[in-house]
């Protein structure tokens, strides 16, 4: 039995959501060229999160099986939400939606083609990304291309269902700035 200390708000306290932002890129990940695509999914979601989180961020080369290690990695560290930037596109080095594929359990079809909808209307290569999510256990994996101006754009696009599916997944309750985003959770 524990004894109440009115001091004590360890139960109350928020949850830390980690969150992992992990950028695929081998001219990034060798220093051929800085990183600004997970620099701008960590400000996109300073600017959407209203509730505590924390970036676990990698910087990786597109090979296959190092992004898919990385996915688990960090799904197996609890995050609620992995973020990736890059490698999404044609190109023979491009493997970033094989390696999710792989690693997921389960896909969501819908937040690529909603993010290419949303993209085609800005940029018509869009249609060359094969962006895609989906979920490890209590994780959700969301592939976005690498052009940074591509993060907002297509996080903008999905957003506001990323909470309610972490919710179904188990994950804690994320909240966003409804001045910037309003979440979307049905009615129950
Ligand atoms: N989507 C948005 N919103 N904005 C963009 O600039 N670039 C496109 C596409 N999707 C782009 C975009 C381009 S040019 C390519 S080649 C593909 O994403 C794949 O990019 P990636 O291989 O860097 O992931």
């Amino acid at each position: 039995m524990s004894t109440a200390n009115p001091a004590d708000t360890s139960d109350a306290a928020p949850t830390i959501a980690q969150i992992g932002i992990v950028t695929v890129s081998d001219r990034a990940s060798s220093g051929e060229y800085e990183d600004r695509g997970g620099p701008a999914i960590r400000d996109y979601l300073n600017e959407v999160l209203a509730s505590p989180w924390q970036g676990l961020t990698r910087l990786i080369p597109d090979d296959r099986s190092t992004i898919e290690a990385t996915l688990r990695e960090l799904a197996d560290l609890g995050c609620p939400l992995i973020v990736t930037t890059g490698g999404t596109g044609p190109a023979p080095r491009d493997v970033t939606p094989e390696a999710t594929e792989a690693a997921c359990e389960k896909m969501l079809p819908g937040f690529g083609e909603r993010m290419r909808e949303v993209s085609l209307q800005k940029v018509p290569t869009a249609i060359l990304s094969r962006q895609t999510a989906g979920i490890i256990k209590s994780s959700l994996i969301v592939n976005l291309p690498g052009q940074p101006r591509a993060i907002a754009e297509c996080l903008d696009a999905v957003f506001a269902a990323i909470p309610y599916a972490i919710d179904l997944i188990g994950g804690p309750r994320l909240e966003t700035d409804p001045q910037r985003l309003v979440a979307f959770r049905p009615k129950k």
